[in-house]
């Protein structure tokens, strides 16, 4: 147990070192609505920092059971989006190829906000020749040819993805107003040298998330899962009202408020095509983007609080009745098993337990 503590340590260090690197280089003032940052030195911090960590030996299947949490990760590429960000609240989250089509709608439902994403690439590795006798072992890890095209193949994936975001929100002014159209992105691609094909399946999500939240400079943060979508009102309603806001990072440094993001699920009787036409109804923009959602819940039956039929604990302490007739700020009393999203002052969060992989799901 003693190594396995030994490799927590080293990476919560590693978490906390890395944290401080891209802070010196970013100005951010408490309450401004707008977040400058220089994004080249930012981002070259970040690398740099990270790989200093690295340790090229490939994450085992003991190793994970032991809880030694893996270092083969290493960053390949960063997207730092040269646009600047315009709300508080910068949202975090991981990802693979697969889930970008999700984070499409997302970064279009949030918009002038920053998202930062860690996209995954597991590798895994190919067995080394052991040494001749008498000579050392090699250390380090080189990839194969047919490695390094399938992650050159990852980086043009992502690359086509941040562009299709990143271009637009250039000529965003064509409104006459220049406020963007889309979130601001901030993407890593990172990829893990992993044993074998179970590790390759055993996504080490809180590492990931750990990884987003390096990028996220607001004073205030919020991990989601790439697959949900912001309803409208979040930027419009909360992060768009500067009084709220000052309000909001005040409570969360002094007195290490969360607020919790309360969370639907749409009709799971539907079809997959309606479901995801629901889900885009329930958080586009309005007038009263709450009064809609509640309708689409009480008279409509499309969409539900998010494991109101299935794992109760998880979120039922939000207690959606209360949510439902009250635009005040009410107290939740934890209770074992509750697993809310929220958001946190960036500088209060525990990083993420980076022993856990795959669907163990958030634990701090
Ligand atoms: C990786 O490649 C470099 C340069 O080609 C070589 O010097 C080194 O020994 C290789 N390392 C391993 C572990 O194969
Ligand atoms: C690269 O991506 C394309 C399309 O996603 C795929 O068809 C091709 O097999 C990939 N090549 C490698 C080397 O992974
Ligand atoms: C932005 O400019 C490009 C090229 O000039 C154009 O194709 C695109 O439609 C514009 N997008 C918006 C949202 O105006
Ligand atoms: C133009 O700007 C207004 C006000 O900012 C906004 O409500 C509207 O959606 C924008 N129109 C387009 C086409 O983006
Ligand atoms: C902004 O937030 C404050 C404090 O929560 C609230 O009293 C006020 O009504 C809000 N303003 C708007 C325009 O929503
Ligand atoms: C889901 O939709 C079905 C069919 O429209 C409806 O009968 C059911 O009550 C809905 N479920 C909920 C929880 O509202
Ligand atoms: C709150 O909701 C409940 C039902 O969910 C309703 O009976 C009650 O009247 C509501 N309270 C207010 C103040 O609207
Ligand atoms: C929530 O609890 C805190 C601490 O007990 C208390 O100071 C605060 O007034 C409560 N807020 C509300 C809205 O009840």
């Amino acid at each position: 147990m003693v190594r396995a503590q030994g490799g927590i340590l080293l990476l919560l260090l590693r978490i906390l070192l890395c944290s401080v690197f891209p802070e010196t280089n970013i100005a951010s003032g408490i309450g401004s609505l707008v977040y400058g940052n220089k994004p080249d030195a930012a981002a070259s911090a970040l690398f740099s920092c990270y790989h200093a960590q690295h340790i090229p030996d490939p994450i085992t299947m003991g190793a994970y059971l032991r809880g030694i949490p893996s270092r083969s990760l290493r960053m390949h590429r960063i997207w730092w989006s040269k646009h600047r960000h315009r709300l508080a609240l910068s949202i975090f989250t991981h990802s693979d190829l697969d889930r970008l089509k999700s984070l499409e709608r997302q970064c279009r439902g949030y918009p002038g906000g920053l998202i930062t994403v860690a996209v995954w690439v597991p590798i895994i590795a190919e067995a080394t020749t052991p040494p001749a006798p008498g000579q050392k072992p090699q250390s380090g890890y080189n990839l194969t040819a047919a490695q390094s095209a399938m992650l050159a193949n990852a980086t043009n994936t992502v690359d086509r993805f941040y562009t299709t975001f990143e271009s637009p929100a250039i000529n965003s002014s064509a409104n006459g107003s220049s406020y963007p159209h889309t979130c601001i992105l901030r993407i890593v691609l990172v990829y893990e040298l992993v044993a074998n094909d179970i590790m390759a399946a055993l996504m080490p999500l809180n590492i990931l998330r750990n990884t987003a939240m390096l990028m996220a400079t607001t004073p205030l943060v919020a991990m989601v899962d790439a697959d949900m979508l912001f309803n409208w009102g979040l930027a419009a309603k909360v992060l768009m009202n500067t009084s709220r806001v000052v309000m909001m990072e005040h409570k969360a440094m002094r007195e290490l408020t969360v607020w919790v993001i309360p969370i639907f699920d749409t009709n799971t009787t539907r079809s997959i095509p309606e479901r995801v036409s629901l889900a885009e109804e329930a958080v586009a923009d309005g007038r009263n983007p709450k009064a809609k959602l509640l309708d689409m819940w009480h008279k409509r039956g499309d969409v539900y609080p998010y494991g109101m039929y299935g794992y109760t604990l998880g979120h039922g302490p939000t207690n959606y009745e209360i949510w439902s007739n009250t635009s005040s700020d009410y107290n939740v009393t934890y209770q074992t098993g509750y697993e809310p999203f929220f958001i946190v002052a960036r500088k209060a969060l525990i990083p993420y337990d980076s022993r856990f992989r795959y669907v163990q799901q958030i634990a701090h």
